[in-house]
């Protein structure tokens, strides 16, 4: 008999789970509170309490090639960044397409996860859902938690000394719809993540004056890159991450730094990391318009606030800025799960206790996945369809994990460790999108081997290696090989382009796609070759010296 899964959200990483669930022939039932499919991306000017809201304008900030389910391409013709309502089309089209659908509860909440009586033998779980007052009870064989992270707002006024004498508006990002009724105002935005940049840039266009307060700054990258290609195609590819891997972390952080520097002087612009701050590299936000906002002066950049009055901010560098109308704090998130029972729950809430991001440790039984709890320098869809398709993997029993006792044991040693300050807390950083795609794959058996692509397909080999690392690699080898893959991935820059293609001047002299590919890929190619022979003429001088001390007496 089938096992039944229960998952819990219609987001993108509930759409991601039943699809894997389907694909594994295991029997999914998928409970979302809201009355549709998306999630987050779900447009809807009214603001319901207990839901995932998002501001208008959002656009989607890793490109579409980047950015899709590895079996299922944009069509050509959407662009390569989109908004709401196009995304969710996209997503609406993949539900249909693979009939999802009909799995879906909606108007469901999930009020809580317990552990069934013979859970030890088992693994199996109570789940009790509310849907219109009535409660029902079902028994599953597994359960992925899907339901976002992005519905409790972090809002810390309790570091803000004066917040309550303010007088003026204070709201949390989540609250911010449209850029109205904020005309002609003086705005102090809080926090410089993704959302902190939008709200201020939009912001900026018509109210009087905004500031922006960052405690730690940050990178900031645009959507495109060199030539006006999609940013993460032309930095996230494999031939990078691997010379990357070789150059110890100093001279990693030196390059990364001159190049994000060469696009605009980050100090200059008040938005340099602050010195010592650990986790350098892992703040990094997507945004056009920021450094010309700042530049035109529309967007003034500020140290954190130390006191608030009545009227003012008192920034930590001394200076003052009176007679703020609004506040907003667009402080991010903290994440919960309010249906799970202690100790789960608070363990899911710390994330060194799940092991890949995925498994809770303390479970003698693998039957609970957490999807989407992640922060990547990439795609959240690409990563959570490979979470679920791990996930289920595991669930069937064809892959394996450590036994819970290890994991536990290991995690509370790092958290000793952390604690003791003899290691960093990375758990809280952006991972690195190829090196946790490559574990998560390799955990499957469906990562790419590159070198044995080469002998077999050359052209698509090159294609993976120096070229852009879209979630279509994943579908080449292994458990859930795509059959469209190989022509996805050779095709990808069509659809990239195609959007684009809108007035096409006949009489160019040679294919613009020839000269584009040498531009691409001479940089990587270049940069391979260069570390190669680097590595052979350090292997050379070892060799050479070992010789001398053996010929010298
Ligand atoms: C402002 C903002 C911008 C972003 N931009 C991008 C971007 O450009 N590109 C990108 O890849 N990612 C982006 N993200 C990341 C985003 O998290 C992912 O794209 C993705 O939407 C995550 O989907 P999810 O399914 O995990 O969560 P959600 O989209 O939050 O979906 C969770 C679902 O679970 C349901 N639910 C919750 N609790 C229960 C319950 N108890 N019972 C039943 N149902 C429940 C909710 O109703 C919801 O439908 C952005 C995030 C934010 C906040
Ligand atoms: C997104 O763009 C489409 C047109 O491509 C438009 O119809 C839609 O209203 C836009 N959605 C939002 C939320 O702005």
């Amino acid at each position: 008999m089938a096992k039944r899964v229960a998952v819990i959200g219609a987001g993108v990483s509930g759409l991601s789970s039943i699809k894997c669930c389907l694909d594994e022939d295991l029997e999914p039932t998928c409970f979302e509170r809201s009355n549709d499919i998306g999630g987050l991306w779900k447009f809807t000017e009214t603001s319901e309490d207990g839901m995932t809201r998002v501001y208008r304008s959002l656009v989607t900030n890793v490109c579409k090639e980047m950015s899709c389910y590895s079996d299922f391409p944009f069509p050509e013709d959407y662009p390569n960044f989109m908004n709401q309502t196009k995304f969710w089309d996209y997503l609406q089209d993949f539900a249909e397409h693979f009939d999802l659908l009909k799995y879906i509860q909606f108007k469901t909440t999930v009020s809580s996860v317990t552990k069934h009586p013979d859970f030890s033998v088992s693994g199996q779980w109570d789940v009790v859902t509310e849907k219109e007052g009535k409660q029902n009870r079902a028994v599953f064989d597994a359960v992925m938690v899907c339901t976002g992270h992005f519905l409790n707002p972090h809002l810390p006024l309790e570091s803000f000394p004066g917040i309550d004498k303010f007088k003026g508006q204070i709201l949390h990002s989540q609250e911010y719809k449209i850029p109205e009724g904020f005309q002609g105002k003086r705005i102090l935005v809080i926090g410089l993540g993704n959302t902190g940049g939008d709200v201020a840039v939009e912001l900026s266009r018509t109210a009087a004056q905004v500031f922006l307060s960052t405690r730690t700054g940050t990178w900031v990258i645009g959507r495109s890159s060199n030539g006006g290609y999609p940013y993460n195609m032309m930095v996230t590819r494999r031939c990078y991450s691997f010379t990357e891997q070789m150059l110890p972390s100093c001279v990693r952080n030196w390059i990364q730094e001159r190049h994000m520097n060469k696009i605009f002087n980050h100090e200059n612009y008040g938005l340099s990391i602050k010195k010592g701050y650990l986790r350098k590299k892992s703040k990094l936000i997507v945004n056009d318009e920021l450094p010309t906002c700042i530049l035109c002066g529309m967007v003034t950049m500020k140290t954190s606030v130390k006191e608030f009055t009545e009227t003012s901010a008192l920034f930590e560098d001394g200076t003052i800025e009176k007679n703020i109308d609004v506040v907003i704090f667009t402080t991010g998130y903290t994440f919960s799960f309010p249906f799970l029972e202690e100790p789960l729950k608070s363990l899911c809430s710390k994330k060194i206790f799940l092991y890949k991001q995925v498994f809770p440790s303390n479970l003698e039984k693998a039957t609970l996945a957490i999807i989407g709890l992640i922060s990547l320098k990439g795609s959240i869809l690409s990563g959570t369809e490979l979470q679920a398709r791990w996930a289920t993997r595991v669930f069937k029993g064809l892959c394996k994990l450590p036994p819970s006792q290890k994991l536990m044991a290991d995690a509370i040693t790092k958290e000793q460790l952390i604690k003791r300050g003899r290691i960093t807390d990375t758990s809280k950083d952006k991972l690195d999108y190829i090196l946790y795609m490559d574990d998560l794959a390799a955990c499957i058996g469906t990562k790419p081997n590159v070198p044995l692509l080469f002998l077999k397909d050359p052209r698509l080999a090159w294609a993976v290696f120096f070229g852009p690392c879209t979630p279509y690699q994943y579908r080449l080898m292994g458990p859930g090989t795509w059959d469209g893959a190989r022509n996805a991935i050779l095709t990808q820059w069509d659809r990239t382009l195609k959007p684009l293609k809108t007035r096409v001047v006949l009489d160019s002299s040679k294919p613009a796609s020839m000269s584009h590919y040498v531009k691409t890929w001479t940089a990587p190619v270049l940069l391979v070759s260069l570390l190669l022979l680097w590595k052979s003429s350090f292997c050379f001088k070892l060799f050479w010296k070992k010789l001398q001390d053996r010929i010298s007496p």
